[in-house]
């Protein structure tokens, strides 16, 4: 999971580098699906199992505190995207890369408390094999 948060920060990368050249619009949006895409199963795996699992192994039969902070994160991820997305589709280009670069900065942000709050967690009751027969049902 780590891995994949440091596939997606590059990737997000390369979609702030082509929104800053005018001519790379094509680029960018096929950058920006392919994002998307990817950002969204990550977020899949995290909301409807990895999450649950975790608030069940802490006790709680709803979210677990630290829980309920990722899935705010995660929204709000989802906002600061779609205000990117909107921006480039309105052509603002000064506008899109605010809205990118604040996003890359909550990304960076959720991906740091991920990896030293929820995952060292789930780390210790999730063996590497329930790990690959998950990956194996999503991607
Ligand atoms: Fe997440
Ligand atoms: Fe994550």
């Amino acid at each position: 999971m780590n891995k994949e948060h440091a596939q997606l920060d590059e990737l997000w990368l390369n979609v702030l580098q082509a929104y800053e050249d005018i001519e790379k619009a094509v680029k960018a949006s096929e950058l920006l699906d392919e994002y998307k895409k990817m950002l969204l199963l990550h977020m899949k795996l995290e909301d409807d199992y990895l999450f649950p699992r975790i608030s069940l192994h802490l006790g709680f039969e709803d979210d677990a505190p630290l829980i309920a902070r990722a899935r705010d994160d995660h929204k709000i991820l989802l906002k600061l995207l779609a205000l990117t997305e909107e921006a480039f589709l309105e052509q603002n280009i000064e506008k899109t890369l605010v809205a990118g670069n604040n996003f890359k900065q909550a990304s960076i942000k959720h991906h740091e408390r991920e990896s030293e709050i929820q995952y060292p967690v789930s780390d210790k009751f999730i063996s590497e094999e329930e790990w690959q027969e998950i990956l194996k049902s999503i991607y």
